[in-house]
Order: structure tokens, then sequence, then C-alpha cells
């Protein structure tokens, strides 16, 4: 199971230490799963030398389209990886929202991330008026299909680097609603039949659901069988709940 922790513009330094601190005490336990966390830039070398001998894997919350250059305000996959992450999470609903980050934008910088060989995280979900109207799936088909416009150009059978696709829709996200069971299995088997038809392809993309996910509803999710791991915000930030996750996903 992949448990990744979002912490999104939480935490300074003190309070990444600690937690860090906290969660590596029971790091023998993270063997089992795949453990990541992603916390913000600048945290990114603080903890990296806590982490680098464990189990538990760093990531970032995003990389730029572009290499080195004039790209004020920027952090390009080479600077990313330069720091030890192995992982990028692209086009997470708030950068969709806030950033008016498309899927254009999000299918080059997984161009850029996977051919650099970065395991990708790469978001998608409907917002709950899509929910309403019932047109969540068409709205995830598009996402999908822009957002993984360049999938044909890697061969997944051979890449040492893997895509992971989350399904985090937008109304569950901090909003302590999480998605029923139904919904999940429902999404989850859509989102892989669909990569295999529209690309042609066998491989299984992983498949990890995002919004509310807490020490309490975890277990019901990770029972799910087309369930390959969550991507956690609020609750990652404690130490507490992101253990009891890990220990509900073995
Ligand atoms: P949440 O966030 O767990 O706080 O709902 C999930 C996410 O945004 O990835």
């Amino acid at each position: 199971m992949i448990i990744a922790g979002n912490w999104k513009m939480n935490c300074l330094k003190n309070d990444a230490t600690i937690l860090v601190n906290e969660l590596i005490k029971e790091d023998a336990f993270f063997k089992e799963s795949e453990v990541i966390i992603f916390p913000s830039y600048l945290l990114i070398p603080h903890i990296y030398p806590q982490i680098y001998s464990t189990n538990i894997k760093l990531g970032a919350q995003d990389c730029s389209i572009s290499g080195h250059g004039a790209f004020t305000g920027q952090v390009s996959t080479e600077m990313i990886i330069d720091a030890g992450c192995e992982y990028v999470i692209l086009g997470h609903s708030e950068r969709r929202l806030l950033c008016k980050e498309t899927s254009e934008d999000v299918s080059k910088k997984f161009l850029k991330s996977f051919s650099l060989g970065l395991n990708t995280i790469i978001c998608i979900g409907e917002n709950l008026k899509d929910r309403e109207n019932n047109t969540y799936l068409s709205v995830l088909k598009k996402q999908i299909k822009m957002s993984l416009s360049n999938f044909e150009k890697f061969d997944f059978y051979s890449s040492n680097n893997k895509l992971i696709i989350a399904y985090e829709p937008v109304w569950a996200i901090g909003t302590g609603k999480v998605a029923t069971s139904e919904n999940i299995i429902e999404v989850h088997e859509f989102i892989k039949k669909f990569i295999k038809d529209y690309f042609k392809t066998n491989i299984d993309i992983p498949v990890i659901y995002g919004g509310s996910v807490n020490e309490e509803n975890s277990s019901e999710i990770f029972k799910i069988n087309n369930v390959d791991g969550v991507l956690v915000g609020g609750a990652s930030l404690k130490a507490d709940s992101f253990l009891k996750i890990i220990e509900n996903s073995i």
C-alpha cells in the first residue's frame, strides 16, 4: 500500500523535526508499505538527513514545467531530485483551483518529472457540482486524457519509476466528508479500465484515494480491492494519526 502524506503549506522546521522523529521511531513498520511524505520545498533539505537511512521516502508537492533558467519563484525537477526526492505530486486540486493549473500544464510537468525518474502522483477529482449533476465520470475522463497526454512516450513495463493516479474528489478534501466505499470502488475501477482502454495497455496503474482520510476511516478504505493506497492531508500532520493509518494498511 502507498501511504502518502501531503503536508501542504504547513510546519516550520521545528514542527517538522518533531513530527519526523515521531514517525521514524516506528520505522521498522514501514517496510511493508510505501510511506512518503511531501513537505514544503524549504523543508525538504531540512528533513532529508533525518530520513535518508529510514524507510520513509521524500516527495515534492509540485515541480516546474521548465528546467533551469529565468523562471522566478519556480523549482525544477532537477532541483527536487538533487534535494533527495523520489516522488512528486502533480495537479493537486488546490493547484488547479488556486494557481489555475490546467491538465495541459500537468501533462507537461509529467513529461519532465517522469523522464527524469521521479515517481509521479497525478491527482484528478470532480467537484461537488460534477458529482451532483452526475457528470463526474466524464470530468475524470477528460482530466485523465489531458493530464496523461504524454502517457505513450513511456514504457511503464521497463521504467524503474512509477506513475500513480490519486483520485481525490474535491468535495472530500479537508471537509471531513469521505467518499463512500461504493463511490471509491466505482471510480477506481473506472480509472483503471479507462487507462487500459484509452492507451491500449495492460499495465495496471496504481490508484490511490485521497480526501479526508484519517485513522478512523482508513481501515475501511484499505479493505477495498482496487485501492492501492491513500493520499492524506490533514491527518498526515499528526504523528499518531499518520502512524495509525500506516498500521491500518498492513
Ligand atoms: P485531506 O487532504 O486529507 O486533508 O482531506 C487530502 C489532500 O488534499 O491530498
